[in-house]
């Protein structure tokens, strides 16, 4: 009887556990089997610029943040690394520019996420990073924190 139910309570904290995991947001859950993002020079070149005129004021001209705002550099790559990074450019096409949300082009969005993946120590490459959600399912962010 005793033993029944310490294992009925062990049941439990296991399944509890299995919760846990399960809410966990999506972002925060790494995944194997994604490759890092490529990106070329010249995106993040244009990325930089755009960075300035839509993002800067915010986000701080060297991706500090603010009181408010938070960091794009840093521990913000330990937000989002081991996710896809379809999820990091919806969610900018979506929110951001916070005084303006969706107002950037996809190809606008790319090219600030380059500049982004520069920032945190990517180095570019040949392949540019592609200008749409469902292509950027199979990369993310560098896992280990920059
Ligand atoms: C008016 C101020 C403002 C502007 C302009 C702005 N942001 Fe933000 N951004 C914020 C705030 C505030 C947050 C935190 C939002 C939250 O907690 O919901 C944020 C969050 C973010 C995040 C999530 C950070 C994380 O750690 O997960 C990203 C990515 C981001 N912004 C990118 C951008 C980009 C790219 C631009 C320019 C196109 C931009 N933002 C322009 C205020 C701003």
């Amino acid at each position: 009887m005793a033993r029944q139910s310490v294992s009925s309570i062990l049941q439990t904290v296991v399944l509890g556990g299995l919760l846990l995991v399960a809410v966990t947001p999506v972002h925060a859950a790494p995944r194997a089997g994604l490759a890092t993002a490529s990106y070329t020079q010249e995106q993040a070149a244009r990325g930089a610029e755009t960075y300035k005129e839509a993002c800067a004021l915010c986000h701080g001209a060297s991706l500090g943040g603010a009181f408010d705002t938070p960091a794009l550099k840093g521990r913000f790559v330990a937000n989002w690394a081991g996710a896809p990074l379809r999820d990091l450019f919806d969610y900018m096409q979506r929110a951001m520019p916070l005084s303006a949300p969706g107002t950037l082009s996809a190809e606008d969005n790319a090219d600030i996420l380059a500049f982004l993946l520069q920032e945190n120590g990517v180095k570019p490459g040949k392949k540019p990073l592609p200008a749409e959600s469902a292509a950027l399912t199979h990369v993310q962010l560098p896992k280990t924190k920059l």
